[in-house]
């Protein structure tokens, strides 16, 4: 991995850990993290050591509190879009990554920060976490991707509300409505996270894939052609080394020991 500015990463049992490291303006995202971010990503996509990628923040008070304001504050609307393309491009790498993603909520979730934990398949909150969409406040609408996924996640009426108030939420609150899987003490978050790769990890590369993949194309989808995809998707398994392997160890009474091929 190269060096970065505003990023640390770590792999270590085929679980990555890519940090955003700017704790002194609460990991905000500037467009020189952005543009960090897409360039690790498009070397943790090929990365064969990165089974599961974990995304958090440094320190102990937030994952990401938003946008840079300080950089955005004299921004025309050509800036305004160029940083907008910028994590748009990181976002999306994200969710077309081959490896499963687990966003490890640490502290203050806010605006482009909540963007990008909806970016990731799962999300696991600190107790200490507070989430919101601040935007509004700063007369300007969500712009990384905020008023499309988290209206996907939690619905119209909850989206609206979270967008248009402004109001930070609790990491108990978010988890009511959908917006994070898990809660657990601050000092428990890595265990936990690290724990759910560990489980993702042990099953089948291959399936683990396509299970990613099929789940957030056929999202998009009309429910019938959903579920021929499905279909389709599932068959295809039957041709891989892992369906072999992964039932003749279940016939045999012992763990599988998948290829991922
Ligand atoms: C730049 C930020 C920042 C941000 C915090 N800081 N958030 N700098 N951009 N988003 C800096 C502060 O200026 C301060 O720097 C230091 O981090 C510590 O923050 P404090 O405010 O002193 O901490 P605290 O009082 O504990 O308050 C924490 C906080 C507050 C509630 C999270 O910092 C806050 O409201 N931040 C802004 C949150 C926000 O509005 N995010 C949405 C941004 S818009 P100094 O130098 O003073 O120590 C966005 C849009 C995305 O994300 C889409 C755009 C296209």
């Amino acid at each position: 991995m190269k060096e970065y500015n505003n990023l640390l990463f770590t792999v270590e049992d085929g679980i990555g850990v890519l940090t955003i490291n700017r704790p002194k303006s609460l990991n905000a995202l500037n467009s020189e993290t952005l543009a960090e971010i897409g360039s690790a990503l498009s070397e943790i996509k090929t990365n064969k050591d990165v089974k599961v990628l974990i995304i958090t923040g440094s320190g102990q008070k937030a994952f990401v509190a938003g946008a840079d304001i300080s950089q955005m504050a004299a921004m025309n609307p050509i800036e305004a879009a160029e940083l907008s393309e910028l994590a748009h491009n990181a976002f999306q790498t994200i969710e077309s990554l081959p490896q499963m993603t687990i966003a490890a909520v640490n502290g203050y979730c806010l605006g482009g920060g909540f963007e990008l934990a909806n970016s990731c398949d799962i999300r696991i909150a600190a107790s200490t976490a507070k989430f919101g969409q601040p935007e509004v406040g700063l007369g300007i609408v969500p712009g990384f991707g905020g008023t499309q996924r988290l209206t996907r996640l939690v619905g119209r009426g909850k989206a609206k509300e979270i967008i248009t108030t402004g109001a930070q939420i609790t990491a108990t609150e978010a988890k009511e409505i959908g917006a994070v899987e898990e809660v657990v003490e601050l000092d428990q978050l890595m265990t936990k996270v690290n724990e759910i790769a560990s489980k993702i990890i042990k099953n089948g590369p291959v399936a683990v894939r396509m299970a990613k993949y099929v789940i957030d194309k056929g999202a998009d989808l009309e429910l019938n052609t959903a579920i021929s995809f499905e279909t389709q998707m599932w068959a295809q398994t039957f041709a891989t080394e892992d369906q072999k392997e992964g039932m003749a160890a279940f016939l045999e009474k012992r763990h599988a020991k998948f290829s991922g091929k």
